[in-house]
């Protein structure tokens, strides 16, 4: 039996090579060895007010984009969170195992809240319990997530034993799959901030759909120090980023780059980091166009998606309720 992968990105803005180089590609990769699931989770997108008529043309564009990338959905089960229910019902039964302490760790959690102050939902704060039921769901063993999401995939963890050690052997307990290397792209205007889709100021993030002009004029202003060598060093978040984003665009090794660049400016680097995700991100662009010239076709992949995560999920609640005693 090949392991499970399953993973889950929020249609809350527009991709960007954040997603990209910390999930998105590990996703299309895992196809080659594992039995994989992905998600695009409109209930968590809610947790936070959106635009319904938005919402809805993001998700697709999401699909859109992540078949685009790669995702085959013959190899891959790709759907929309909210068409298959038992993601809600098994939140709300997780929601009364989970302790109220796990969750006001989440360090997300606190930072979301102290951004959204006026309109603070109960359901932002429980959005781990939906997180982890999405995942214990599909009796996965491995999710692929950046960073930030390491964290809530841990809660699932704990959260899946707590429930085994009550009533027997009955979720797989996941593991989180972080990348060494971009796991934490960080903001192009701000390299000590998280570079994120919800960001609105324009220089932030590069968009998986941005035209060549946009890439190049958002590096171009990308913020970097005051020194000149361009060298792969933590300590200088600006320009680290901006190699780091280098690096795995060309899939060039660091000693490499850093030989080609001797010498030279952030200049002549900029403008060539500008060409390498311009080209890197083209063939994704071109299949994005491809793909949904016909608006039936991401409808109809989602539709066969959910009917196969369907029957999956349903079997693992049918277990849970059982053991709770419900019904
Ligand atoms: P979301 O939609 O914020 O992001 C999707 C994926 O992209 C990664 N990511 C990044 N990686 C590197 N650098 C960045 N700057 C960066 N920004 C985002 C995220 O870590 C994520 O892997 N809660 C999840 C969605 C979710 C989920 C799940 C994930 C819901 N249910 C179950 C895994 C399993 C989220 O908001 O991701």
């Amino acid at each position: 039996m090949r392991k499970r992968v399953f993973s889950g990105i929020q249609p809350t803005g527009s991709l960007m090579i954040g997603n990209y180089l910390g999930a998105i590609k590990y996703w299309v990769a895992s196809q080659e060895n594992y039995d994989n699931v992905f998600c695009i989770v409109d209930l968590h997108a809610i947790t936070v007010p959106q635009d319904p008529e938005a919402l809805k043309a993001r998700t697709r564009e999401v699909t859109g984009l992540l078949l685009a990338a790669g995702i085959d959905p013959k190899r891959s089960i790709l759907f929309i969170q909210s068409h298959v229910s038992a993601h809600s019902e098994l939140a709300w039964i997780l929601n009364c195992f989970i302790p109220m302490g796990w969750m006001q760790r989440m360090t997300q959690f606190k930072e979301k809240s102290a951004r959204h102050k006026e309109q603070v939902s109960v359901g932002l704060f429980d959005y781990p319990s939906l997180m982890a039921a999405d995942i214990l769901l599909y009796d996965t063993d491995f999710v692929p997530v950046g960073e930030d999401q390491k964290q809530h995939v841990e809660l699932a963890r704990d959260t899946a034993q707590r429930f085994n050690s009550i009533y027997g052997e009955t979720f797989v307990l996941p593991e989180p799959l972080i990348p060494d290397i971009g796991a934490r792209i960080m903001g192009l205007d701000d390299p000590t901030k998280k570079m994120s889709k919800s960001e609105t100021a324009s220089g932030h993030a590069i968009d998986l759909l941005d035209p060549p002009d946009a890439i190049r004029a958002k590096i171009m202003r990308a913020t970097t120090d005051s020194l000149r060598e361009i060298r792969f060093d933590e300590s200088r978040p600006g320009i680290f980023n901006l190699l780091t984003i280098y690096h795995l665009f060309s899939g060039r090794s660091q000693k490499d780059i850093e030989a080609q660049f001797e010498g030279k400016g952030y200049g002549d680097f900029k403008k060539d980091l500008a060409e390498v995700v311009i080209e890197g991100l083209r063939p994704l662009q071109e299949r994005y166009r491809e793909l949904t010239a016909d608006p039936t076709r991401i409808d109809s992949i989602l539709a066969e998606g959910a009917d196969r995560a369907r029957p999956i999920a349903e079997k693992v609640l049918a277990e849970v309720r059982r053991k709770v005693g419900l019904g």
